[in-house]
């Protein structure tokens, strides 16, 4: 009998979502006869019910496409927006896949997405993800497609940087998204020679940069390069934030933690024009002058780099595969070259930090990269 499989990508589109789509449904109709549908913008098209047929055509001329033809959204299906009200769709999510007849859902995902994922996995759908996003901070996977793409594009804007840092003597700081990880600004900082990476896992002490830019004036290196992840913080912040973070956590009463809260958001969104604020401090500390350049979402967009198409079709591949045996509630994961299913809940709720003693940090080091410590 044939059976029908539903895809959704949701979160921040990524290069690489359309070719994993591909993967999906040309295997899933080729080798396993299935038909395959599309649920429109993430978890919200799914709770909507507005799919799409992808079959034959619709899956061709997409490998090279960015973003996603399905849409996408950070809908949630426990706690989505409908008619300005919060709203649990989890029962109209569980209907519509029962509707659909349904024998799998594949969600095209990062962290949030996996999270997501488990609990629909718990009410019982036969749930299947992919690790997608540029931050690589996807835990159990070596990597997550839509990564090496972005990492080209801020390699590429670094390199491009270096012109007018060194016509104008300056300091170039080049802030580079990732969350709340530094995967993507240490990669695309160590790749670009970056002079100065600033990652969450290292909380920086500004005095350092500057003694490190100082450091290459002497030199006679008068210009400098500081890739910084949106997620950096410095150690002052750091401080603040652990006393914060260490009180909310001893609060007793509603009251106290409401207050306390507060003071952690305003904290965060004081971090907002983080990047700015330090090309501010570093033309101060150094008497150079600075500029800043925030990367942004053009670190999403275009088409997928062949390393990202290559990994999102091995993945999708084996995601129909998975599928035609059964094998719910995981995630296909890339580990050593191959592709591996991982339980959802080993996934779910965690993040992958960069570990301070990986490969690239100490290759950082070795080329006496400042890494703000
Ligand atoms: O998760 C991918 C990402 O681009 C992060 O690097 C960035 O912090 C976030 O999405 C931006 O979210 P949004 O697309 O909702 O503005």
């Amino acid at each position: 009998m044939t059976r029908h499989i539903g895809i959704l990508t949701a979160g921040g589109d990524s290069p690489g979502l359309n070719a994993a789509i591909r993967a999906v449904g040309k295997a899933a109709e080729g080798c396993h006869n299935m038909q395959v549908i599309g649920f429109r913008d993430g978890f919200r098209g799914l709770a909507e019910n507005r799919t799409v047929r992808l079959s034959g055509g619709a899956l061709s001329g997409i490998l090279t496409v960015g973003g996603t033809i399905l849409g996408t959204s950070r809908d949630k299906p426990h706690k989505m927006v409908v008619d300005g009200e919060v709203h649990d769709m989890t029962d109209a999510i569980v209907e519509n896949y029962r509707a659909n007849k349904l024998d799998a859902l594949v969600c095209l995902g990062g962290g949030g997405t996996q999270k997501n994922a488990l609990r629909l996995a718990q009410r019982g759908l036969n749930i299947i993800t992919l690790p997608k996003t540029i931050d690589n901070d996807v835990a159990m996977t070596d990597v997550t497609f839509g990564f090496d793409t972005a990492m080209g594009i801020a390699t590429d804007a670094i390199d491009r940087l270096h012109s007018t840092a060194h016509s104008h003597h300056r300091i170039i700081v080049v802030e580079i998204m990732g969350h709340r990880t530094g995967w993507l600004a240490l990669g695309a900082g160590i790749a670009g020679g970056a002079d100065v990476i600033l990652i969450p896992e290292i909380p920086y002490d500004v005095q350092s940069v500057a003694d490190a830019i100082r450091k290459r004036v002497r030199k006679g290196r008068g210009f400098s390069i500081v890739a910084v992840a949106e997620g950096a913080i410095s150690q002052v912040y750091y401080r603040v934030w652990k006393d914060i973070t260490t009180r909310l956590q001893k609060a007793g009463s509603r009251q106290e933690k409401k207050q306390i809260k507060a003071e952690l958001t305003a904290l965060e969104e004081k971090h907002q024009d983080n990047t700015i604020h330090l090309g501010h401090e570093l033309e101060a500390l150094t008497g150079l002058e600075a500029r800043v350049t925030i990367l942004g979402y053009l670190q999403r967009g275009g088409t997928p780099s062949a390393g990202d198409r290559l990994l999102a079709t091995r993945l999708g591949t084996a995601c129909a595969d998975l599928i035609a045996n059964k094998k719910y509630g995981v995630m296909v994961a890339e580990q050593a070259g191959q592709a591996v299913p991982v339980a959802l809940d080993k996934v779910a709720g965690r993040r992958k930090q960069v570990p301070l003693d990986h490969p690239w940090i100490v290759a950082a080091r070795r080329v006496g990269t400042s890494l703000g410590d």
